[in-house]
């Protein structure tokens, strides 16, 4: 076995939450001590983008047809936009003497590992060369600037993770869960260019070691030690003004041949814990260049939509339920199964996922509208439903459902208590009116290259953006799962091996609010501190 496989499924295994134990991390916590959520680079120039909040006409359900939407034309305004309603702030929170700011993408213990650049090339708007966003001041940080480019007219987007603020509170799987939030960026990056009338290409062919040096994430005198971010994906931004897009290998010269600018802040001064076999896996599923076979998704959206908010107003108001109605009335079919449509890969979400689809849906039903509790399936792809067949439980009855969706009864019971066990004892598993995880093709995927490992759990953030919009276009809320067992969940579905391994979890419901919480404005303090748009 290729060495660096051997590492990714090592570090797989050891790194499974059981019901004995959880995987290894810090044995105290200091509040105090929490890195920065807010990554700043000090010598650069900084450009404020327009105030944040702008209401777009779009409905969510116009995002559907994305073609009936006219694009807005590129400038600051539509720039900012775009980077706000991907990664900006969307509300502040505030309950005693605690205060803590919540994005438009989110984030596993709310702890924003992902990072944000923007590359710009020759569109008159701002300074051709590497931008990193800042989404607490709203505003660009300029990294490198490239000689002229004006032949040609580029928005890149670039993601990258700082695995430390991840892991300073969730150790050893906290790498786990930069990739999750790397899936819910790029499903937060879509749906935000949607909104635009724009679109996004994901360029999948390039190389760690490419995105590094287009985002200067290689330039290590720059980063503090243990503070250095990871590349995990650049994708361009088609607007109505691309032309002349520029090829990867000449945005490398032009970031070579840039003026770099500044030098990461420090995001704390103290690691008190140490996690070696982070840095070792993130070695070993290392993405090299790859030659990326055409994908054309095909994408028709089968199942309408009754909600009546614009597209702005439903990224906005996003939020992760931290408790359910556990006496909800049963949510209605079709708005069900419009979640369920809205995660296959025929559908204009996944019109830019470069990949086949390697991610299925195990479903524990509690409520909902004329379906009897119990345990669903729902394969993402037809060729997986034979192999999803023989490896679970054969006393499962994979009953297909009417309908068109792919969707198939395999055991009808209460399984609120087993959906909670599960999801390490979290009652929002089983309050909802459903809850999931997410399977994974796993050993033969990983058997292809051991980078693919990432590539498996940004699928599965990604299918969790689109649920966690769904579930609000419904007038429900959803929460992600990254904390459940996983050799219990393969268990209860009779899983025996590494053919397929449950990678995350998901639950919907009917969120109950904590009155105690006070809610502010997103961008409250830069009206206060006079920044004008
Ligand atoms: C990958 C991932 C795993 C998560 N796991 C859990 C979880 O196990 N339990 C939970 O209550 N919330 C979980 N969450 C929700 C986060 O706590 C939430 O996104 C974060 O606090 C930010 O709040 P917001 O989603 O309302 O913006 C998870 C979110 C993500 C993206």
């Amino acid at each position: 076995m290729n060495p660096h496989t051997e590492t990714v499924l090592n570090y797989h295994h050891r790194t499974k939450h059981t019901l004995q134990r959880y995987a290894k991390g810090p044995e105290t916590i200091d509040w105090e001590d929490q890195p920065d959520q807010f990554r700043r680079f000090s010598g650069c120039e900084t450009i404020a983008l327009p105030m944040p909040g702008q209401a777009l006409k779009p409905l969510f359900t116009d995002l559907d047809n994305p073609q009936s939407i006219d694009a807005l034309p590129l400038n600051l305004e539509s720039l900012g936009l775009l980077l706000e309603l991907a990664f900006g702030l969307s509300a502040w929170k505030e309950f005693g003497p605690s205060r803590w700011s919540l994005r438009c993408n989110p984030s596993s213990g709310n702890l924003h590992p992902t990072e944000a650049y923007v590359i710009s090339t020759g569109n008159g708007i701002i300074q051709p060369g590497v931008h990193h966003y800042v989404s607490h001041d709203h505003c660009l940080e300029q990294r490198c600037l490239f000689s002229d480019t004006a032949e040609h007219t580029d928005i890149l987007i670039g993601l990258s993770s700082v695995h430390w603020r991840e892991a300073w509170k969730y150790g050893e799987r906290a790498y786990r869960y930069c990739q999750h939030d790397t899936g819910h960026a790029l499903g937060a990056l879509h749906y935000a260019a949607a909104t635009l009338g724009w679109s996004v290409e994901l360029l999948p062919e390039c190389s760690d070691a490419e995105i590094s040096s287009l985002l200067g994430l290689d330039r290590k005198a720059d980063f503090k030690p243990l503070e250095e971010e990871s590349p995990d994906i650049v994708c361009r931004i088609h607007t109505q003004t691309t032309r002349n897009a520029l090829t990867i290998n000449t945005l490398l010269e032009n970031t070579q041949s840039g003026i770099w600018y500044g030098k990461a802040d420090s995001l704390r001064a103290y690691h008190f814990y140490k996690w070696p076999v982070i840095d070792e896996i993130a070695t070993a599923a290392h993405k090299p260049h790859t030659e990326e076979a055409e994908w054309l998704a095909l994408c028709q959206f089968p199942a309408t939509s009754s909600c009546t908010q614009t597209a702005t107003e439903i990224i906005r108001q996003r939020r992760s339920a931290q408790q359910f109605d556990g006496k909800m009335p049963p949510l209605p079919m079709a708005d069900f199964q419009r979640m369920l449509a809205a995660v296959l890969p025929c559908v204009a979400t996944f019109g830019f996922w470069r990949w086949p689809p390697k991610v299925h849906l195990f479903l524990f039903v509690h409520r909902v509208e004329g379906l009897t509790p119990g345990l669903y399936a729902l394969p993402r792809d037809d060729a997986a439903l034979a192999k999803l067949q023989a490896a679970t439980l054969s006393s499962f009855d994979w009953q297909k459902q009417p309908g068109t969706l792919p969707f198939y009864h395999l055991y009808s019971g209460d399984v609120k208590q087993i959906a909670k066990t599960l999801s390490c004892h979290q009652p929002i598993a089983s309050d909802s009116a459903f809850s999931v995880a997410m399977v994974a093709e796993f050993s033969e995927t990983l058997a292809l290259s051991p980078w693919l490992y990432r590539r498996l759990f940004w699928e599965c953030g990604l299918i969790g953006q689109v649920l966690y919009l769904e579930a609000e276009a419904a007038g429900i809320r959803g929460t992600g799962i990254g904390c459940y067992f996983d050799d219990s969940v393969h268990e209860i579905l009779g899983i025996k091996d590494d053919a397929f391994q449950s990678l995350y979890h998901f639950t919907v419901g009917k969120p109950l609010e904590d009155k105690r919480l006070q809610t502010f404005p997103a961008y409250g303090h830069l009206q206060n501190a006079g920044i004008k748009p």
